[in-house]
């Protein structure tokens, strides 16, 4: 079970939150003023600017009526221009657009690098304003005709799309579509949920649908020597104590790879605890690691995972086998680097998990393997107060000083 902590708030955020609600107040007060047209929209296609806000109360693409019950509005942290949060307290609630989408009211979301970084570099956002927020729990606030798996009342948590305004999750109503959602496991917290949809999804999907790593339940009853040979392969998860890394070490092994991860001598006993062995970096140069993880690996390195990003990609490759197939996948960005030959660089593309219903497979298992007991969650650590202080929470992630911790956003208010 993940350890919870709430965190103490520095009166320096306080001041920033003044700030920023000074800033949004100044901005917006309603939130449909934003909009010129319908916010925009939809999951699998380009956004498309819709109706206006004076018909959003009904919808829809398939010439299908909802009943409009639910709500109009809603509170929801926007990016209302460039670089600019404003917190709307009557923003346009998300309208189903077929049948077989949910409704989840948001209770805890989980915060990530690319939340920030999309804001701060200006990508992934498709139009302004936009709501992002790519992972969330909470419970079922109505269904589509065609949700079979799930009714009003559930608890579950999903992954999103960023280009669905509608899936951003930070916002209190979350429209997905039904093979995107999951049961929360049994005796498991909303905040501890809200941290499956990126980083254990990523870990797991990287794993089995990327490089190539049979799920524990697509390996029973084969003979445990033709799924791996143990003594043989590994798996370098470079940022082994990265939150994406942890997930990843602890699919690996329980799938029956070796795994050696570098981190610094901080999170060392972390990764180890999950385990991996582990070559820490602080002060050395970089081939005095690479040296040390090829004393432990030698040439068995096919499978790698970068989660640092950029040149250290480079130095991931320096480590990986020289004679066999090696499956790479570099999770935070790679340049332009020239690879080997026996290297298929893989680009994980996390949208696949949202296009592809099929994918609802990565989620299942690793729900399973998660409520079977056999992952251990990150710590966790809890802001409260909801929409109001996912700008300090954003802040607190770019200082990285996380130490291997996850950050999650309760909705619940102070
Ligand atoms: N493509 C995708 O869909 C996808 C999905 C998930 C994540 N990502 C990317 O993967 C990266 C990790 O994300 P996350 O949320 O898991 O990260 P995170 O938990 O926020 O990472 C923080 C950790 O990184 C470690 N770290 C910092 N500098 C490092 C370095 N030079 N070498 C090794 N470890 C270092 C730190 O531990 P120590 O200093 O103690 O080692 C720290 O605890 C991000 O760049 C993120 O954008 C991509």
């Amino acid at each position: 079970m993940a350890s919870l902590f709430v965190c103490m708030k520095p009166a320096f955020w306080a001041s920033r939150r003044r700030q920023a609600r000074q800033n949004a107040d100044l901005k917006v007060l309603d939130g449909l003023s934003l909009y010129e047209n319908r916010p925009p929209t939809p999951a699998s296609t380009k956004p498309t600017p819709c109706a206006t806000t004076n018909d959003i109360s009904t919808v829809s693409s398939s010439n299908t009526v909802f009943e409009s019950e639910e709500a109009s509005t809603h509170r929801a942290l926007v990016i209302a221009s460039k670089r600019q949060y404003a917190l709307l307290e009557l923003h346009p609630s998300p309208k189903f657009e077929n049948d077989t989408e949910v409704m989840v009211r948001n209770h805890a979301v989980g915060l990530n690098p690319i939340d920030w970084k999309s804001v701060d570099y200006n990508f992934c956002l498709p139009a302004f304003p936009w709501v992002t927020g790519r992972e969330m729990a909470g419970v079922v606030e109505k269904v589509g005709s065609r949700v079979t798996e799930f009714k009003k009342g559930d608890r579950v948590w999903t992954s999103t799309y960023y280009r669905d305004v509608r899936a951003g999750c930070f916002q209190e109503l979350v429209m997905v579509p039904q093979h995107t959602v999951s049961p929360i496991p049994n005796n498991m917290t909303f905040e501890a949920a809200a941290c499956l949809g990126v980083a254990g999804l990523t870990a797991a999907m990287t794993l089995w649908k990327w490089l190539n790593v049979l799920m524990p339940s697509a390996c029973l009853g084969m003979p445990q020597q033709s799924l791996f040979d143990r003594d043989q392969e590994y798996l370098l998860v470079w940022g082994g104590s990265t939150v994406t890394g942890q997930f990843a070490i602890q699919i690996a092994v329980r799938c029956g790879l070796k795994v050696i991860a570098v981190t610094s001598e901080k999170t060392k006993g972390l990764a180890e605890a999950l385990g991996a062995e582990v070559v820490t970096r602080d002060s050395k140069a970089v081939n005095e690691i690479v040296g040390e993880i090829l004393a432990i690996a030698g040439d068995r390195i096919t499978k790698a995972i970068d989660l640092v990003g950029d040149k250290n990609t480079v130095n991931s490759l320096m480590a990986v086998s020289k004679s066999r197939q090696v499956d790479f996948a570099p999770l935070a960005m790679m340049g332009k680097h020239s690879v080997m030959e026996n290297v298929t660089v893989h680009t994980v593309e996390m949208k696949r998990f949202v296009l592809d219903e099929k994918s609802s497979v990565y989620s299942k298992e690793l729900n399973r393997m998660i409520q079977d007991g056999l992952i251990r969650l990150p710590e966790i650590q809890i802001l409260v107060g909801g929409l109001s202080v996912i700008e300090e929470g954003l802040e607190l992630l770019k200082r990285g000083d996380m130490n291997g911790r996850k950050l999650v956003v309760s909705m619940a208010e102070k």
